[in-house]
C-alpha cells in the first residue's frame, strides 16, 4: 500500500493530484468520484458578475489549445451562497480561486472568502491577458509583493500565489511571494500566445491574445519548477502539461509538492482518477512507500549547476 499523502503547508491532500482552476467544476462528479481527489480547485471568482471576453474563446493550434476566458462568473456573492456549498458535499480541501485588478479589492475579497468551506486561496495574479496593472501581478517583484502581502494580512487561510510563467524571471517573483507570506506557490498559469487565421488575415481569438495549454509545454514549466524549487521553501503545486502519472513524478522529482491539472481532463474527464491509479502502481512497482519522498528527489548533485560554465568548460 503507497501512501500518496502529501503536505502543503498546514494542509494535507490524500495524494497529489488536484485540477487546475477554470478547468474544472464540481459537475465533474457525473464522471469521476470527486473524493478520490488530493483537493478540488474552484474556478477563478472575481467580485462582480463578468460576462467574459469576446467569442471565440478557444482555437485549436498544431501542439495545444489557445484560449482567452476572461473569467466570466457571477461574482463573489453567488460563488458563496452557491457554488461553495455544492464543492463542500466533497471531502477533499476546497481550493478557491480569486482575482482582482486591484490590491485593495483583492485582499477584501480574501477576507470575504474566509469562510468554514474553505480551506485555500488561490491567488490567481497570472491571468495572461491582463495587463500588469490590471491583475496580472506576477509580472513584476514589486506588484507581487504588494498584492501578496496585503492578502496575506486579510486572511487566516493558507494563500497560494498561482505565477506567471510569461514573467522574464520567474524565480525573483517566487522569492517575492514567499517574502510576502505566501504559503505556497501554484506554478503556473498560461503563456499568452496569439492566433491568426489566414482565411481572413485576423486573430482567431476575440480577445486578440489567449493563453496556451499543451503538453509541449510541460518541460518549460518543469524546468520553472525546478530552479523555483531550488530557491524558495516554501511548497509548490506543478501545473502545465500533465498527462499522465510520469508527469507528475517528474514534477516532484523536479521539486513539486503536488500537480494541478487542467488539459488533460478536457480531453478525457476520467484523466484525473485514472493518474491518481497509475501515480499509485508505478510506485507500488518500484517499491516507493511513500510518494511524497519523490518531492525533490532528482539526482543532479555531482552537475554542474551553471550551466554556461558547463558550456563553456573545455572537453
Ligand atoms: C479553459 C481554461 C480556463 C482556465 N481558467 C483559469 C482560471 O480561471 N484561473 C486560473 O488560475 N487558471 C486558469 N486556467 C489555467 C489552468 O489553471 C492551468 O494553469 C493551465 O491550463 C496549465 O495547466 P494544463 O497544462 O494542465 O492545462 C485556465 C485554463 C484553461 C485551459
Amino acid at each position: 500500500m503507497v501512501d500518496l499523502s502529501v503536505r502543503i503547508g498546514d494542509i494535507t491532500l490524500q495524494n497529489p493530484i488536484q485540477p487546475a482552476s477554470g478547468a474544472f467544476s464540481w459537475e465533474y462528479a457525473d464522471v469521476i468520484d470527486l473524493n478520490r481527489l488530493g483537493a478540488l480547485v474552484a474556478k477563478t471568482i472575481c467580485r462582480e458578475p463578468r460576462v467574459g471576453n469576446p467569442t471565440p474563446r478557444m482555437a485549436e493550434t498544431e501542439a495545444g489549445i489557445i484560449q482567452s476566458i476572461g473569467l466570466p462568473g457571477k461574482g463573489i456573492q453567488y460563488f458563496l451562497d452557491n457554488i461553495v456549498p455544492e464543492y463542500a458535499k466533497f471531502e477533499p480541501p476546497l481550493v478557491v480561486s480569486v482575482s482582482s485588478e486591484s490590491i485593495e479589492d483583492f485582499a477584501a475579497l480574501a477576507t470575504e472568502l474566509s469562510v468554514p468551506d474553505v480551506d485555500v486561496i488561490e491567488c490567481n495574479i497570472s491571468c495572461p491577458t491582463r495587463n500588469t496593472t490590471g491583475g496580472n501581478f506576477a509580472l513584476q517583484e514589486e506588484h507581487t509583493k504588494e498584492v501578496m502581502s496585503a492578502i496575506r494580512a486579510a486572511t487566516d487561510k493558507p494563500v497560494w500565489a498561482k505565477l506567471s510563467p510569461n514573467a522574464g524571471d520567474i524565480v525573483s517573483i517566487a522569492l517575492a511571494a514567499e517574502e510576502a507570506g505566501a504559503d505556497a506557490l501554484a506554478i503556473a498559469n498560461t503563456f499568452l500566445s496569439l492566433k491568426i487565421r489566414t482565411d481572413n488575415f485576423r486573430p482567431a481569438l476575440g480577445n486578440k491574445f489567449g493563453g496556451m495549454v499543451s503538453p509541449a509545454l510541460k518541460p518549460i514549466v518543469l524546468r520553472m519548477v525546478y530552479q523555483v524549487a531550488k530557491a524558495v521553501k516554501i511548497p509548490i503545486v506543478g501545473i502545465g502539461g500533465v498527462t499522465k502519472a510520469e508527469d507528475v513524478v517528474e514534477y516532484m522529482l523536479a521539486g513539486a509538492s503536488a500537480v494541478g491539472i487542467g488539459y488533460a481532463g478536457f480531453r478525457n474527464p476520467t484523466a484525473l482518477t485514472t493518474i491518481i491509479d497509475d501515480l499509485e502502481a508505478w510506485c507500488e512497482n518500484r517499491g516507493i512507500e511513500r510518494v511524497s519522498d519523490l518531492i525533490g528527489a532528482v539526482r543532479d548533485d555531482d552537475m554542474e549547476t551553471d550551466t554556461l560554465a558547463a558550456a563553456s568548460a573545455s572537453v
